[in-house]
């Protein structure tokens, strides 16, 4: 994803100085090359050899060893990432300051710049720290974090670094410009609706989210501003998008009709209960002696269908899956027609490689004029990312 792109990490003197190692890592992996400058007081945490090894590059902390390493450097980075970033470190930044190899070096860049705080709660709501940040923000500096959580010192509050993931998100979001979708909001729906029969019952599908969650970072990280519509699932949603939580695919309807106004695309990847109880049990029905329970379930609304006039009024690209057991193209076909659908993505049901609750994914996608591409199984990620280069042309 980030092959020949450089990207310079500066480590600061905040314990979370361990999981820059594991950014490192993620960083390489990923096809970037990492260049460490280290402060002292980061030296005092972790050891400049980790950093090297993980690096597999010199790593640099004294100004003078080499005077003109920093602009050299400054100049040669793509993206410089702070993490952590200390509130004295921030403070160095807001005024300029640059009495180290670190701080120099931040002066010496051209590219775009992200900070990740890391420090005790009290010290991030300080109005000293509050006013840098501020500063940093206003001159176009990414803030990544902190996060809420157990602090170092035992104490819960905002302060902690963000993890190495979401860190590496954010810095792929910044140095993967261009896109065409940079910028637009887009909407992903993801995961199940349930559709209650009592308070402790419901009627539901095996949907993780993956396939959704998948779509909605792929959209993040080409600039999109995304709102993640997502339905009750185990999985967490990824770094970056608006996350909106429903239950029901009543809410999911109320949430899509909010959250439609302005949008560009429409992925509508979540598996929507279509039948649901009118009015479930107030109380939980009781086994009792009763052999048989009977339940009528009644069609829900279908969420394509009702916001068709709504999308085609905003004029916003839609995105359909369809998951099927028999003649996928055909259905599919009628789907896209008869729901108002730009593009389908279909998949067959029924096999544990691909579809609903799988890792990876099998799917052909079909617009108005027929089939466009057949895609070969692969992990949902990958098929995300596929499914997003054809949103992008068709957006542009
Ligand atoms: N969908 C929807 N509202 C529903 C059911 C489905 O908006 N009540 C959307 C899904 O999110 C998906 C597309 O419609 O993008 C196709 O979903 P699928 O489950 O394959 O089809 P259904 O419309 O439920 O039709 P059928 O059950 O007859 O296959």
């Amino acid at each position: 994803m980030l092959d020949g792109r450089r990207v310079l990490l500066v480590v600061s003197g905040g314990i979370a100085a361990y999981k820059s190692a594991i950014l490192v890592r993620r960083l390489r992996r990923s096809g970037a090359r990492v260049d460490v400058v280290m402060t002292a007081s980061a030296e005092k945490m972790v050891g400049v050899t980790t950093f090297q090894a993980l690096s597999g590059r010199p790593v640099l902390t004294d100004l003078w060893t080499e005077p003109l390493a920093h602009v050299e450097l400054g100049r040669a980075a793509d993206l410089a990432i702070v993490a952590p970033a200390t509130a004295n470190i921030m403070a160095k930044m807001a005024n300029g300051i640059a009495d180290d190899m670190a701080t120099s070096t931040l002066l010496a860049v051209a590219c775009p710049v992200m900070v990740c705080p890391a420090m005790n709660l009290r010290m991030w709501d300080h109005p000293a720290t509050r006013h840098n940040v501020e500063a940093l923000v206003a001159r176009g500096v990414h803030v990544v974090g902190p996060e809420d959580g157990e602090l170092a010192e035992g104490e819960e509050g905002p302060g902690r670094m963000s993890e190495p993931d979401s860190i590496f998100l954010a810095a792929a979001r910044v140095l993967r410009q261009g896109s065409p979708l940079a910028g637009r909001k887009v909407v992903v729906t993801a995961g199940p609706t349930l559709a209650p029969v009592d308070p402790v019952r419901f009627l539901g599908n095996r949907s993780s989210g993956r396939m959704g969650l998948a779509m909605a970072s792929a959209a993040w990280l080409r600039g999109a501003d995304v709102v993640l519509i997502a339905g009750p699932m185990a999985l967490e949603p990824p770094h970056g998008p608006r996350v909106v939580r429903v239950e029901t695919s009543i809410e999911m309807a109320e949430a899509l009709d909010r959250e439609l106004e302005g949008a560009s695309v429409l992925v509508m990847a979540a598996a929507v209960s279509d039948f649901l109880v009118p009015s479930p049990s107030e109380k939980k029905i009781k086994r009792g002696d009763q052999d048989v329970l009977e339940v009528r379930f009644e069609a829900g609304p279908d969420l394509l269908v009702s916001t068709r006039e709504q999308r085609e009024k905003g004029g916003v690209f839609t995105l359909g899956f369809a998951l099927e057991t028999e003649d996928p193209i055909g259905n599919a076909r009628k789907k896209l027609e008869d729901k108002g659908l730009d593009l389908v993505a279909v998949n067959e049901a029924g096999r544990p490689d691909r579809g609903v609750d799988a890792l990876t994914n099998q799917v052909t996608l079909l617009d108005a004029q027929g089939v466009v591409e057949e895609l070969p199984l692969m992990s949902k990620v990958d098929v995300a990312e596929r499914l997003l280069e054809y949103l992008e042309k068709r957006v542009s």
